[in-house]
């Protein structure tokens, strides 16, 4: 536990520390997403908008070295994606599941822009359960899915609570360097979307460079991309559930009971309903 909220092997406390202290660039773009929110997704994108659509390198690098992952210590790699970041050249697209707390400080006093991926927690519960399955970072688990419910409803899983981390960075909306988009928005217009992060980027691209980048970043598209499917990371094993499982909205519903859906959103209800965030399950 760090903060009271749980984290896994690859995020050691020596990593949090050195996190607050982190060095940030006025040209940063941050991806702010708790885990399953189709953080991948949203780093390709921005990548490439950051990139004005360099496919080149895009398809020589996987996105995890093109975008590191501040917070991850890879014991066998021996290597830690804030030093990553530190030695990428500008502009740095950097993935955090951190909770707002956690985040470096000086993200507060710099002009850098952070991207705030929002996604509706059926589906990152549901996404987060097989992730669990096929990771051995969190030692392959082999509970039931209704056992994995109860230990996201508790905030009992790496990262913590998604409604504590949903609560966090829903307060900083009205922030002009924050832009918080929606999973279910890209599900359903992708090409209107990244001309809203072009715009919020300030990368008037031109627009067959937007298609192609659009193109890019389709589900089946980066599913058969090996840069982006992360079928090569030896902790997943894509056999039991690969990281681009089914891409879609609205997934729960194949494995949600009625009574396991109704306590679930009584829950949300709880914990979020007074804030209002437009979530949509069934698209
Ligand atoms: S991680 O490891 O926490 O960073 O995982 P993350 O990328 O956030 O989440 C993985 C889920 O995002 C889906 N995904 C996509 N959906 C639609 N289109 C595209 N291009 C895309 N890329 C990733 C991925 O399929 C996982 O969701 P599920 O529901 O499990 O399929």
């Amino acid at each position: 536990l760090y903060d009271d909220i749980l984290f896994f092997g690859y995020t050691p406390a020596d990593v949090l520390d050195a996190v607050k202290d982190f060095e940030v660039r006025d040209d940063d773009v941050f991806i702010a997403t708790y885990p399953k929110a189709g953080t991948t997704w949203l780093q390709e994108l921005t990548w490439l908008i950051m990139h004005d659509g360099n496919f080149e390198e895009a398809y020589q690098k996987p996105v995890y070295f093109r975008s590191p992952f501040l917070e991850f210590k890879d014991e066998v790699l021996n290597e830690i994606g804030l030093d990553i970041a530190a030695q990428l050249q500008p502009p740095r697209i950097i993935k955090s599941h951190l909770p707002v707390t956690l985040m470096p400080n000086q993200i507060q006093n710099r002009n850098c822009k952070t991207l705030v991926l929002f996604r509706n927690p059926k589906d990152v519960c549901v996404s987060y359960y097989h992730f669990y399955r096929a990771s051995s970072s969190f030692g392959n688990f082999r509970g039931s899915w209704e056992e994995f419910m109860y230990m996201f409803l508790d905030g009992y899983v790496d990262h913590g609570s998604w409604f504590e981390y949903t609560k966090g960075w829903w307060g900083r909306r009205e922030d002009p360097n924050t832009m918080l988009v929606f999973y279910e928005d890209l599900k359903r217009n992708l090409r209107m979307e990244v001309d809203k992060l072009c715009a919020f980027l300030g990368k008037p691209l031109p627009v067959p460079v937007r298609e192609e980048i659009a193109r890019h970043c389709r589900f089946e598209n980066m599913k058969q991309n090996p840069m982006t499917n992360h079928m090569d990371v030896y902790s997943i094993d894509s056999n039991i559930s690969p990281l681009l499982r089914k891409g879609e909205v609205g997934d729960w519903k194949t494995i949600f009971t009625v009574a396991q859906s109704e306590q679930f959103d009584k829950f949300c209800t709880d914990e979020l309903g007074h804030l209002d965030i437009p979530f949509r399950y069934t698209l």
